[in-house]
């Protein structure tokens, strides 16, 4: 069996580590935003290159947080509208809700799966008031053209950087987390960079949008007991920030083994039936999903299923198709729909080795 994600082997290569950090928290007992919060948001925050790093309970939080962290600060208003690319997780759009802000869903390029700027100008009106860029399957968007469109007609730009922890702009070098005004992380245990639970976290450059999330994510308090706003409880947790310290360390390597892997697929896997993914070579690229599509897909599933290859589909129902978001349902989007009917993720993890890469290159060639 070749898995899909090898959790256990992922987190067994920090064990002792956690464990010597898990008897030191119980030691102090410090639950709640202790030291190892800030300690972690320190190392995120230089790790991405950006002056703050606020540390959120996951990245639903940290998306929806940075919106309602605007609209506190007058950026945005109640009734905004926000650009968000219609294929995403859900998360994307939730956030938009939770802010009580107007999603609008806009197609991908269908090469990169990602927002372009040419189709999100076609949907410009003077409602839009952000733009909200997936790095999605941890390849970054376009950010160049995104930053100038935002510019240009004076948008906030935010990431949804869930998927893409390292990322690395091959425009100025900047990391995901440091390319627009603010930045969502999730640390979701199956990231890049993932913790032993939930863990979310936003990296900006504004001072004031900092100051405001440390305030909305702890019940708008600065004093215990002394309310300043109306605030949420969605902090990251202090032990996962411990964990996260530790693995952080590593994820460089990670990232870049992911990157071997991928290379390797992309090189070895020769077949007219499976559309491999498109891949610049460069650093901005981290390979969270190395996503293929197909035309039966079903059909696909059942042999990999046979020859024991774990796979995923991410994801299978594009967000305007939810039930839970049937405000959409008149919506059509046929790049996205087209999308989420052909693609299926392949394995790819830090500790897949080369034998189980080449295995599966072995295999698809036969389909
Ligand atoms: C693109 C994207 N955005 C947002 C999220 C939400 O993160 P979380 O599950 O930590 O709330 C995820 C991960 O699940 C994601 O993949």
């Amino acid at each position: 069996m070749i898995k899909f994600l090898d959790l256990h082997k992922i987190n067994n290569r920090f064990r002792e580590d956690f464990q010597n950090s898990f008897s030191k928290s119980l030691d102090d007992s410090r639950f709640i935003l202790g030291n190892n919060v800030a300690k972690f948001e320190s190392g995120y925050a230089e790790y991405c290159g950006t002056k703050y790093c606020v540390g959120t309970g996951n990245g639903l939080d940290a998306l929806a947080l940075i919106l309602k962290g605007y609209i506190h600060l007058g950026k945005l208003k109640k009734g905004d509208k926000v650009i968000v690319p219609a294929n995403t997780f859900i998360a994307t759009v939730l956030s938009v809700l939770h802010a009580k802000l107007i999603p609008v869903l806009v197609e991908p390029n269908p090469e990169t799966y990602n927002l372009s700027a040419d189709l999100v100008k076609d949907q410009l009106d003077t409602d839009i008031k952000a733009i909200i860029m997936v790095h999605l399957y941890g390849q970054l968007a376009d950010v160049e053209s995104l930053k100038q469109l935002a510019d240009e007609c004076n948008l906030l730009l935010m990431e949804d950087a869930a998927q893409a922890h390292g990322a690395e702009s091959s425009f100025n070098s900047l990391k995901a987390g440091n390319l627009s005004h603010a930045a969502a992380f999730s640390f979701y245990p199956s990231k890049n960079l993932g913790a032993l639970g939930d863990g979310g976290a936003v990296t900006t450059n504004d001072l004031e949008l900092a100051k405001t999330l440390r305030l909305l994510n702890n019940y708008g308090s600065e004093e215990k007991y002394t309310n300043r706003i109306i605030g949420f409880n969605s902090r990251l947790d202090d032990m996962q920030a411990a964990f996260l310290s530790i693995k952080l360390k590593a994820l460089d390597i990670d990232n870049e083994r992911r990157r071997t892997i991928a290379k390797a697929y992309l090189k070895g896997v020769n077949n007219s039936k499976l559309k491999l993914p498109f891949y610049d070579g460069s650093k901005n690229h981290v390979f969270y999903a190395f996503v293929i599509e197909v035309d039966d897909r079903d059909d696909f599933k059942k042999f990999l299923n046979k020859h024991h290859i774990e796979w995923l589909i991410h994801y299978p129902i594009p967000p305007h198709q939810q039930q839970a978001l049937n405000v959409f349902s008149n919506l059509v989007l046929p790049l996205t729909e087209k999308i989420h009917k052909r693609i299926i993720s392949l394995p790819i993890s830090p500790v897949m080795t080369d034998r189980d890469v080449q295995t599966v290159i072995d295999l698809l060639n036969t389909y």
